[in-house]
Order: structure tokens, then sequence, then C-alpha cells
């Protein structure tokens, strides 16, 4: 008998973090899904609820500006994003999601592309006027969180947009209670992803229909 793909697809995040490579096993974990040997317990086959959400009430109108969407995956979020008329670029650091993200939307306009959101382009410092973050940052080992937020915050335009959602920590739960992946982000996280010039000008909270005892966190950001 074959093995369940959820066990494959944690044992291949823990063998890649036991080895301190924090982010080795998400190539590792496209890859073997591509094979049918796991899942990917993200890849919805579609945009993040919150996201669509978002995009119904602010109905932003992209044409003549860019996008950006961090850790893009199989590309769902930047479809959506790409079909309000955003210039919209998609990176991931694995390159299995990035053709995946390619074989799954043959005829995008969105731009697919491997990069590290801790090593970007150098022309994507506050290049971008609308940034897309979902469940990268908390992808990622406490220990790396804060400089994750700070690359995600420097990819946003003057006069540009931020979206963040992440899933919800409550601030009392210490840091060696939580048995990531994922770790979810705190409000002070989310308040982090500010600067003197970035602000954050919405933050909701709101159950995951899934499982309602999880809450996600959906905040937006302006810079001046
Ligand atoms: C939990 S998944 C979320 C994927 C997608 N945003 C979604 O919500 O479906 C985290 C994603 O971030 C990507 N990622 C992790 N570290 C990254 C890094 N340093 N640079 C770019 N992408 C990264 C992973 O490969 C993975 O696709």
């Amino acid at each position: 008998m074959t093995e369940d793909p959820d066990v494959v697809s944690r044992r291949i995040a823990r063998e890649s973090l036991d080895r301190d490579d924090p982010t080795g096993w998400f190539e590792n974990l496209y890859a073997a899904a591509a094979d049918g040997d796991a899942v990917v317990p993200w890849d919805r086959g579609t945009a993040h609820q919150l996201l669509t959400d978002w995009i119904n009430e602010a109905e932003p109108d992209g044409t003549g500006k860019t996008a950006l969407v961090v850790g893009a995956g199989t590309g769902w979020d930047a479809e959506l994003v790409v079909d309000r008329g955003y210039d919209t670029t998609g990176f991931d650091i694995s390159p299995s999601a990035i053709e995946t993200a390619h074989r799954n939307h043959p005829d995008s306009k969105a731009h697919y592309l491997v990069a590290d959101l801790f090593a970007p382009p150098a022309d994507w410092h506050r290049a971008f006027d609308l940034v897309v973050e979902i469940y990268t940052v908390q992808a990622l080992p406490i220990a790396l969180q804060p400089q994750a937020i700070k690359q995600v915050t420097e990819l946003v335009a003057p006069g540009g947009t931020l979206l963040v959602i992440a899933a919800a920590r409550a601030d009392d739960v210490p840091d060696e209670q939580v048995q990531g992946p994922p770790w979810p982000l705190t409000r002070a996280a989310i308040q982090s992803f500010t600067g003197p010039d970035l602000h954050l000008i919405q933050l909701d909270q709101s159950p995951s229909p899934a499982d309602p005892s999880v809450l996600r966190w959906r905040a937006e950001y302006l810079r001046d």
C-alpha cells in the first residue's frame, strides 16, 4: 500500500527542518506532489477566500499598475490579481511550484518565476503598487520571520498597498509552544509589517470556514 500523502508531506517538512534547512522542504514537497507522492496542504486550487473578499470589497483597478505575489505557489492567487488588470508577477523559491503554476495557467498574463524572498532582484525594491503575502512568513521558523517581514515590506512602492493574510496566534502563546510549520503570526508580528511610511490601515480577524478554531488575519497597509 502506498503511504498516506499527508504523512509524506509532514515527513518532508520535518526532514528538512531537522537539517536546519528551513526552506528546502518546499521544493521537495512540490516535486513529490507533481509525481503524485504527496499533497501540498495549502494548495486550494482556487484563490484564498480572504483575498477574494478583499478584491470584491476594494475593487482595485490594476490598469497601469504592478503587483507581486510573494510565495505564489501554484499561482491561484496571482491569477485573481492579474484578472484585475495588474501587471502581475508571482514568485516562489520552489522551481517545481513555478513549473506547476505554468502548467496550471498556460495562457496566463502573469509572470511566474523562481526567486528567494531573502534575496530578491534589486529592481523589486519598493517597486510594486500591490504586494500580496499569503502564508509565506508563517511557513518560516519564528527566528526568520522578522527578516522575512522586512523583506516583504521593502517590495511595496510609494503609494502602494500591501495585503497580508496569515493564521493568527494569541500574543500570550510563547514561541516555544508553537510546533510549526506553520508558525502563526501574533498581533505584534502583524503590526511589525509597518514602518515610518508604511501604515496599517485595516486589520480583521476571522475564523477559518474549514476549522472555526483557527483564526486568520487579513491586514492591509498603505505606503505614503
Ligand atoms: C504555506 S505556502 C503558501 C503558498 C501560497 N501563498 C498559498 O497561500 O497558497 C508558502 C509558500 O512560500 C514559498 N516560500 C517559502 N520560503 C520562500 C522564500 N524564501 N522565497 C520565496 N518563496 C518562499 C513556498 O515554496 C510556498 O509556496
